[in-house]
């Protein structure tokens, strides 16, 4: 047999490579390729060729069980699960160093204990009393929780496969995935190869011992540290951590997962005393404490999206202002770059807003990241409000997408969406015509519709009037519309 050859895998995406490059075939990372160790076929499960055994061969009917949960009893988790924990399955937790994982990891496992299921909690990077002051800042100094400091699999998997009866843990944790290392592979922790030996190992460890094993994934922003790509595959589970740092909320996001719906949220707020479960998130988002819109400021519009199963309210923020450069600035947090440019040119050709010579700033306030393109005509309304200088009509809320030729379309979950609006004293919803309903739409009781079929029509609720021009382009003569299109 030949002699192993040395591996150059990408820590990105795991492709392996016969040379070293400076950049990845495969994914087009930069610098990405680190010499591994020969694969080893102990990790990788692999023995000497056998001839298979036939399968049992079923078919498609017959009762499938759906799976026994496991509610940590932290409903925002329990919600991003897709309804608690799947017995048997693997779930990644990935995020920015500093965002909470650690944290709420703790809390979930301190949670189970409390309901009287064993939980384990494998620290690779802290010190069991590093662990216990955290515990003690979250209040969760006499729970029942298990803990260790471990980097070996070896060691994990010997001593979970020793507890037995009520002492056998119904979930594991291990953070994070990145410091684990298995024997038989000689590369670093936290390469591609001992990150995948690692997690093969306990996922393994979950499906025979029927717990559910939680992983923790760190991401850098330069994605130094190897992992959570390859990983997504292997897991169940991939839940993301999201927050921006100057704000205390966090956002647990699902984005693959086998047991429920993905793009389902979370939202926890960090304290003093942990992570606390957000239950009213369009209050939060909005800023309020009772969730109604405030005095309205121009520039603001409130969109009333739909994360997951869930519809939340978000204030989307904009900042027009005439521009001294030749490019005008564009940025935008929390929103598509490429959609604001879409909003812009529709805002400017159909509507005869002359935004070009503008600079542009959009924020979804309060950290959240929206990616529903049922936003375009809050934006819209927040751009138009910043450049007239003129708030919103009061506890107003907007949802819809917008066509390239400046039609309003219809979007899904409209009535959800006018229940949550309704629910926090919103009176008004400026919103695209219901298909097949003609203007005659129902609404929530307490709610009032405006439906707009073009998105000019938004101009005369900031006070332009649509057949001229904005402020800062020269007003002209009304003009008939399809004039307006060619001037
Ligand atoms: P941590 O869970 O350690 O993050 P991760 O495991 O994702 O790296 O959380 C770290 C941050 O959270 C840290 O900056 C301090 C803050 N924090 C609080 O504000 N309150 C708390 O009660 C705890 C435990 C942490
Ligand atoms: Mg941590």
């Amino acid at each position: 047999m030949a002699r192993a050859q040395p591996r150059y895998v990408c820590q990105e995406c795991g492709a392996e490579h016969r040379k070293w490059m400076g950049r990845c075939e495969s994914c087009g990372a930069w610098n990405s390729i680190a010499e591994e160790a020969p694969a080893a076929p102990i990790a990788a499960g692999i023995k000497a060729p056998r001839k298979g055994h036939h399968l049992a061969l079923e078919g498609l009917k017959g009762s499938a069980a759906a799976p026994e949960r496991r509610l940590t009893g932290i409903s925002e988790l329990d919600r991003v699960l897709g309804g608690g924990l799947v017995p048997a399955s693997a779930v990644l937790v990935a995020g920015d160093p500093g965002i909470g994982k650690s944290t709420i990891l703790l809390q979930a496992c301190a949670a189970l204990a409390d309901r009287g299921m064993a939980t384990l909690y494998v620290s690779g990077e802290e010190a069991t009393d590093q662990l216990r002051m955290r515990a003690a800042r979250t209040g969760l100094a006499n729970s029942a929780v298990k803990l260790a400091t471990a980097t070996s699999v070896a060691d994990i998997v010997s001593t979970i496969e020793a507890m037995t009866g009520a002492e056998a843990p119904k979930l594991l944790v291990i953070d994070s995935i990145q410091t684990m290392h298995v024997d038989g592979i000689d590369s670093a922790p936290g390469t591609v190869s001992q990150v995948r030996g690692a997690a093969q190992v306990l996922i393994a460890l979950a499906k025979r011992r029927d717990l559910a094993v939680i992983m923790v994934g760190h991401v850098t922003k330069e994605g130094q540290i190897a992992g959570p790509r390859v990983l997504e595959h292997m897991v169940d589970t991939v839940l993301y951590f999201e927050g921006e740092r100057g704000h205390q909320f966090r956002i647990l996001r699902a984005v693959k997962n086998r047991f429920g719906p993905t793009d389902e949220i979370g939202v926890f707020e960090m304290s003093d005393g942990g992570l606390a479960e957000v239950k009213n998130p369009s209050a939060m988002f909005l800023g309020r404490e009772d969730g109604t819109a405030g005095g309205p400021v121009p520039g603001a519009a409130v969109f009333a999206g739909i994360e997951g199963t869930r519809p939340v309210l978000v204030e989307i923020q904009a900042l027009v202002a005439p521009s001294t450069l030749a490019a005008p600035r564009r940025a935008v947090v929390g929103w598509d770059t490429a959609r604001l440019a879409m909003v812009i040119a529709v805002l400017d050709a159909r509507c005869g807003l002359a935004l070009s010579g503008h600079d542009v700033y959009l924020s979804v306030a309060g950290g959240l990241r929206v990616s529903e393109p049922a936003a375009d005509l809050a934006v819209a309304a927040a751009l138009v409000s910043s450049l007239a200088d003129q708030a919103a009509p009061e506890a107003t809320m907007f949802f819809g997408e917008i066509g390239l030729s400046g039609e309003v379309r219809p979007v899904g979950a409209r009535e959800p969406r006018l229940r949550e609006a309704a629910k926090l004293g919103f009176a008004t919803a400026i919103v695209p015509p219901e298909p097949g309903r003609g203007s005659k739409a129902r609404a929530p009781a307490g709610i009032r519709t405006l439906e707009l079929k073009t998105l000019s029509e938004l101009l005369p609720l900031f006070g332009i009037d649509a057949r001229r021009r904005a402020p800062g382009g020269t007003p002209r003569r009304p003009a008939r519309r399809h004039e307006e299109m060619e001037g």
